[in-house]
């Protein structure tokens, strides 16, 4: 990628970029000197038969995002990473060393989410985006779980591969969307509802989607900030599968719909295969973000 081309897009992207001069350096000096410009012509179709792949992978600055960045690096993949803020920086300093792109946009502010899908699209297409960023409690549950990763699914030119992260516990979620305020002003749902509607969600882009390959995977209850220091799990294991999902040609990752655990498929929540709930989850989401899905 050519220096002042992403400078100056920088400048015309708004908050993420230009709020963030370090980044457009960091940016820059962290491009693979090898022909980079070959590689960002090169289409995505190409770039996943056997050729490294280039991945966006949002909250990787903590847990599984940071390691499965950190996994994929080390694989010879294109990584591009996000943090919330220009704070946050420092914790993918190391990534961006190993070459990765840093990115910047607080996912519980519906315009920063915009920026930051106009930052990845600046980059170039990505073959696969993990929606990984997550949080467990709190108002801002589904704007920051489902919300932006609907938008971002939205507004980022389509990738070959859609990973979404879930969880277990979205089976306990209760399949309502009456009442449900999605603008984090009140906590009217919880985590276990925000992992129903985004496991929802990786369903009926599969559906609509036939060019792309949509999962939800739940990685397993695995010690990050957010599992907890004595959580059962293998962490090894809570990234892999997105990993796989994301560049494998293996033929059971070359598929749509699933719902992973330790690449294995399970049987999600019943109503996330129920398309009447699908489209009425993507009707709200389209209602409250002003945007459809393509
Ligand atoms: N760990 C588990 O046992 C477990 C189990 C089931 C599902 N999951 C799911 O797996 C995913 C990753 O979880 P984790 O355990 O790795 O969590 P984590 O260690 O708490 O990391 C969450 C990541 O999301 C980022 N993030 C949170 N809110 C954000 C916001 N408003 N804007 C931008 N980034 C934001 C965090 O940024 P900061 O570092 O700045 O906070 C961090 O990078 C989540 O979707 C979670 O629900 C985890």
């Amino acid at each position: 990628m050519d220096r002042r081309k992403l400078i100056l897009n920088g400048a015309q992207l708004g908050a993420g970029l230009v709020m963030a001069p370090l980044l457009t350096v960091a940016t820059v000096m962290a491009q693979s000197p090898s022909s980079p410009k070959k590689d960002s012509a090169m289409t995505p179709a190409q770039r996943s038969a056997g050729r490294r792949s280039r991945i966006f992978i949002t909250g990787s600055s903590d847990g599984l995002g940071h390691a499965a960045a950190r996994t994929l690096l080390g694989g010879g993949h294109e990584v591009v990473v996000h943090v919330r803020s220009q704070a946050r920086l420092p914790a993918v300093s190391g990534l961006v060393e190993q070459g990765a792109i840093a990115t910047i946009g607080d996912l519980s502010h519906l315009e920063q989410t915009r920026d930051l899908a106009r930052q990845v699209n600046a980059i170039g297409p990505m073959d696969a985006v993990i929606h990984n960023a997550g949080i467990l409690s709190g108002p801002e549950v589904l704007v920051v779980n489902v919300v932006a990763p609907y938008l971002l699914t939205a507004l980022i030119r389509r990738p070959r591969r859609l990973i979404y992260l879930s969880s277990s516990m979205h089976k306990g979620g209760r399949a309502t969307l009456d009442g449900i305020d999605w603008s984090g002003r009140t906590g009217t749902a919880g985590y276990s509802e925000s992992k129903l509607f985004i496991t929802t969600l990786a369903a009926a882009v599969a559906r609509l989607w036939p060019d792309v390959y949509s999962n939800a995977v739940d990685p397993g209850w695995v010690p990050t900030k957010m599992g907890g220091a004595n959580a059962p799990d293998d962490l090894r294991l809570g990234h892999l599968t997105q990993e796989w999902l994301a560049t494998s040609n293996d033929p059971r990752a070359l598929t749509s719909g699933g719902y992973w655990y330790h690449q294995r498929l399970q049987e999600p929540h019943a109503v996330v295969r129920n398309t009447q709930f699908q489209n009425r989850l993507l009707s709200e989401l389209a209602r409250v973000t002003g945007t459809r899905l393509g």
